[in-house]
Parts: structure tokens; sequence; C-alpha cells
């Protein structure tokens, strides 16, 4: 199926507590395992698409000696995650990736590149904006072949869900890129990563590496 973008953030306030109020735990802790078996935890880590902020929650109570920039485009969504952080050392920042200038150890981000129109542009924020020698560890969905396939993971992942999120959800699936489409990407920025299909369902791409 061609894919089919969807807006590049969630400014939606109705769409945003949906989000978080939805069970995303397997993701994030497919995630985080992926990140912590592979990676060390240390030093500035810059989250690119934070939403909420469960992610960096996680990472920080795994380890409380990292720093986290935990950075999002929406203000409804920097808001969530504002009233979540409370003591730990996470820096919201309301912001596009295109204007970052860090030097983050570690750049990490999740369900995030499908919202991209211009996919080129996110990588190349990856690249700007971690050290030479640094890690990068990016997760998101992989288009699938047909809205029957769509409607099947959905009902099966978020059947319980609220409307709002099914219809994100969705929504999501289609904007996803495949994974020959990832690599491309990875390719024009001239990006040495690793892409690898991870999870049991086939539909989540994981993409790695050192600068
Ligand atoms: C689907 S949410 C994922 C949130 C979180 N990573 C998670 O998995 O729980 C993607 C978030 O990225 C933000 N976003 C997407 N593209 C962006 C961009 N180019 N600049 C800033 N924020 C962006 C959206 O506003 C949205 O809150």
């Amino acid at each position: 199926m061609i894919r089919v973008p969807e807006p590049t953030l969630m400014t939606d306030i109705k769409q945003c507590q949906s989000f978080t109020n939805s069970n995303r735990d397997y993701v994030r802790d497919l995630f985080i395992d992926l990140l912590t078996s592979r990676y060390q935890l240390q030093g500035t880590i810059l989250n690119l698409g934070c939403g909420p902020c469960d992610f960096d929650l996680a990472l920080c109570e795994i380890n409380s000696a990292i720093n986290i920039i935990s950075v999002d485009g929406s203000p409804a969504m920097i808001d969530i995650a504002q009233g979540k952080i409370k003591d730990y050392p996470i820096t919201l920042v309301c912001d596009f990736f295109n204007n970052l200038t860090y030097r983050a150890d570690i750049t990490i981000s999740s369900l995030t590149l499908h919202h991209q129109l211009e996919p080129t542009s996110f990588w190349e924020s990856v690249k700007a904006n971690t050290k030479n020698g640094g890690y990068v560890c990016v997760m998101d969905m992989i288009r699938p072949t047909s809205y029957e396939q769509i409607d099947n993971i959905v009902n099966k992942l978020a059947g319980s869900e609220d409307e709002i999120f099914k219809t994100d959800f969705k929504n999501s699936l289609a904007a996803s890129f495949t994974v020959n489409e990832i690599k491309q990407q990875l390719c024009d920025t001239n990006l040495n990563l690793t892409v690898e299909v991870v999870g049991e369902l086939g539909i989540i791409a994981l993409v790695h590496g050192q600068l």
C-alpha cells in the first residue's frame, strides 16, 4: 500500500491525552530492553519526539546518572510531560528537531519517524545532534501491506483502547515506512546504521548504531 502521511505534530489535547492513557508498555519495554542490551546508558541522551516522556522516566529509573533532553514540538504533549517528570534529570524542550543544536552521547526516538513529511530531515537532525562516536537508537512501526492488515493489527493490539487512539494507530501504521524506505533514507543521509525487524509481531523496526 502507498504511504499516507499524517501531521508532523500531535497538537490536539484529546489526542495527546488518549495517547498518554493508552497501554504502550510492550513497545516501551521492548525499546528499553533493546537499547540497554546493546548500548551503555551514559551521559546526555536526546529523545526526539518524547511525547509524555514514558521512555525517559523508565531510562532514569535504570540509571539516575544520565540526563535526558526530551524534545517535542507539540505544546500539548510538553504540558503532559511536564506533569510527569517531577525531580527526574529531564529537560523538556518544545521545538522542531531541525532547530536543535546538541551533541548527545545517545540519540533515541520512538514512534516518531512516521510523523515526518521529510524523513531525511529527521535523520539529518539525528546526525547533527549526536556527537562523533555517539550512539543512535530509533524505533518505529513498519507499514503493513494493506488496510485489512492494519485493521487486524489495531484490533489485536488496541481493541480495548478508545476510538481516538485506534484511529491514530491506524493512521500511524498507514504513515509508517517500509524497511526498504528506511534503508534508502539512511543511504540518502550517509548514515551507516543497522535496520532490524524486532519483536514477535514483525511490525517494528529498530535502527541503531554508532556514528
Ligand atoms: C507518536 S508520538 C511518540 C511519543 C513517544 N516517543 C512514545 O513513543 O511514547 C510522536 C511525537 O513526536 C512529535 N514530533 C513528531 N515530529 C516532530 C518534529 N519534526 N519536531 C518536533 N516534534 C515532533 C509529535 O508531536 C508527537 O508528540
